[in-house]
């Protein structure tokens, strides 16, 4: 019994020990222009996907799908948003092409299909160890519910809401490059 104690804090001292030469080495590479390994997605993902379906589950949107909230979602997201996920060209900013984790562009990755209450949280809380920052802190649940509402009909704007997420202007890195 002794041994096998013994053959597990070797192993975990083993696996500090390792860890610690590759932080301090710089084994592990500190730049955001490296490529996430895969056992650092596979557990980030894991965390958040149990974090969300623990602390989301069957929220549903409490604002109703009306223009005037689209458009008012619509609105926060080119504030807050299009910097990172791009506007209706799906193109991407010079910002959001230099993340470790690469974010989405909307307009062409959405999360129409996602359940509400996840991509709610996502916006409240952020992503940890990615750029997608915790809005929370500074907008309000009625404004984060307004984004999410747009962010789920995106593909099926009515025609006033339509008009207004055409409207954005492109973030597009060729566009700032021409300033
Ligand atoms: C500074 C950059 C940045 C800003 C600003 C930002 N995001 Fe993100 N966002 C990201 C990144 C990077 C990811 C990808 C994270 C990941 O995959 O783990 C992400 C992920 C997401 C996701 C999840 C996408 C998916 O496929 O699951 C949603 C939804 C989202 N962001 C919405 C928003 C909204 C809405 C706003 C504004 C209120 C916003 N983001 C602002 C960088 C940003």
């Amino acid at each position: 019994m002794r041994g096998f104690f013994n053959g597990i804090v070797f192993t975990l001292a083993s696996i500090a020990g390792a860890g610690a030469i590759a932080i301090f080495t710089g084994a592990l590479p500190p730049g955001a222009d490296n490529k996430p390994p895969a056992i650092e997605e596979a557990a980030a993902n894991a965390s958040l996907h149990a974090t969300i379906a623990r602390e989301s589950h069957g929220m549903t949107n409490p604002v109703a799908n009306t223009d005037e909230n689209l458009i008012a979602g619509i609105k926060t997201y080119g504030a807050n948003c299009a910097v990172c996920h791009g506007a209706s060209d799906a193109k991407a900013s010079t910002l959001a092409k230099g993340f470790y984790i690469e974010s989405p562009m909307l307009a062409k990755d959405g999360v129409e299909e996602d359940p509400d209450g996840s991509v709610f949280w996502k916006l409240k809380h952020g992503i940890r160890f990615s750029a997608m920052p915790a809005f929370g802190a500074n907008l309000s649940d009625d404004e984060l519910w307004k984004v999410a509402l747009f962010l789920k009909h995106m593909d099926k704007l009515p025609p006033a809401a339509d008009a207004e997420w055409k409207k954005l202007p492109s973030v597009a890195s060729d566009v700032a490059a021409a300033h």
